[in-house]
């Protein structure tokens, strides 16, 4: 890769994707690195022009691309006939079956601190197949669990956990759904005895809910299923400055590529206004640089967020009135004149922050 130029597939989708993800492919031009896009259409506006949420020649450009850049996406909350999620499709259709979602503490006020954990959410079964009707004044959702689905998702679990402060937290409902919860359940404590060296604990999801919030510190790698690992990425971001600053991994088995893309939507309240928070779409673009192999540079990302962060300026999200362009702008001066005068950073003394496991540990290959 390193010789190679990084072809990419990018995805803006709709409403603040069309404003984040070009201030991301700005930070990572100023990173230097060597890289080709090729851009892709999906979502709202791409149905209503073409009558498909995710055209063909989009699965064909991500396919081939090293890796895919995503924004978001505008899902109507009623049924439109021929319209599904594309975000949701393309990750099935990608096999993209784990996503990885890292909240950490960071240095402003609306961040609680000593927080380090990834959720690992199922990314392809679950409630999310879309496999639902009506009957009359009923309607009927289907939610698939399969034993392969759990095992890998919670194999990639369990492999960070060890990278990490190896604690795997299981988040089910099983008490109530003894069949769907029961078998990831039941798949993902088989996995987990392969780990011996892991830490772990089970919890029902609405016990884990609370406890996010009252002792979110404790938990180091959490692994759940589809519809839960939303939630509760939503629920850890808010815990640490909200989904302005909330990054995602989405990850297959290989030659697939991976795709990375914020975890917020496409935030319709404030599209087109200049004022969404870029960092979540620039700690994506991090991890993409992690996963390539390119931990070098995806340091320098992150070191130049953590910096903007530190000192702003700030959108209106985490409190300022500064512009999505006025933080790119902030975010590449950092990446190219490196930071200075930040003395226990350069001599290596972690703040709390830049302790994370998140910045130290390369991805671990999908098993
Ligand atoms: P959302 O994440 O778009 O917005 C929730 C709230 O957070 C809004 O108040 C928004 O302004 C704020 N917000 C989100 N990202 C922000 C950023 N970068 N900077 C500053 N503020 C930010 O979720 P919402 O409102 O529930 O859904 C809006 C649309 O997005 C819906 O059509 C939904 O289907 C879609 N969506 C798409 C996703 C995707 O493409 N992966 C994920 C979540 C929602
Ligand atoms: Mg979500």
């Amino acid at each position: 890769m390193a010789d190679r130029r990084l072809q990419l597939c990018v995805i803006e989708g709709d409403g603040i994707g069309h404003e984040v993800i070009p201030a991301a492919l700005d930070v990572l031009a100023a990173t230097r690195l060597a890289f080709d896009v090729r851009r892709a259409e999906a979502g709202w506006a791409c149905f209503q022009a073409h009558g498909t949420a995710l055209p063909e020649a989009t699965l064909d450009i991500a396919r081939h691309a090293d890796a895919v850049l995503f924004g978001a996406v505008s899902s109507p909350s009623h049924r439109v006939p021929g319209y599904s999620s594309p975000i949701v499709a393309l990750r099935r259709k990608l096999n993209l079956f784990a996503n990885l979602r890292p909240s950490v503490s960071w240095p402003i006020p609306t961040s609680r601190p000593d927080i380090d954990l990834l959720i690992v959410r199922e990314n392809s079964e679950g409630l999310y197949i879309g496999r639902e009707h009506r009957e009359g004044d009923q309607a009927i959702a289907e939610r698939l669990i399969t034993r392969t689905g759990s095992a890998r998702v919670v194999r990639v679990a369990c492999e960070w956990a060890g990278r990490r402060r190896r604690h795997l937290t299981i988040v089910h409902k099983a008490n109530v759904l003894p069949e769907t919860c029961g078998l990831f359940r039941e798949t993902a404590l088989e996995v987990a005895a392969d780990y011996p060296d892991l830490t772990v604990d089970e919890m029902l999801v609405d016990a884990m809910a609370m406890r996010l919030v009252t002792q979110p510190e404790r938990f180091d790698v959490i692994v759940t299923t589809n519809m839960f690992g939303d939630i509760l990425s939503d629920e850890a971001a808010g815990l640490v400055g909200g989904l302005g600053l909330a990054p995602s991994a989405n990850l297959g088995a290989t030659p697939a590529p991976a795709l990375f893309e914020p975890v917020h939507g496409s935030a319709p309240d404030i599209a087109g206004q200049g004022i969404a928070n870029p960092l979540a779409a620039f700690l994506s673009v991090a991890m993409l640089l992690d996963h390539i192999g390119n931990r070098e540079t995806a340091t320098r990302v992150r070191a130049a967020v953590t910096e903007v962060l530190e000192h702003g300026p700030y959108t209106p999200d985490l409190g300022g009135d500064a512009s999505t362009t006025d933080i790119t702008d902030m975010v590449k001066w950092y990446i190219r004149e490196g930071i200075r005068d930040r003395g226990k950073r350069d001599r290596g003394q972690p703040t709390a922050v830049w302790r994370s496991p998140w910045y130290l540990i390369p991805w671990c290959p999908i098993p």
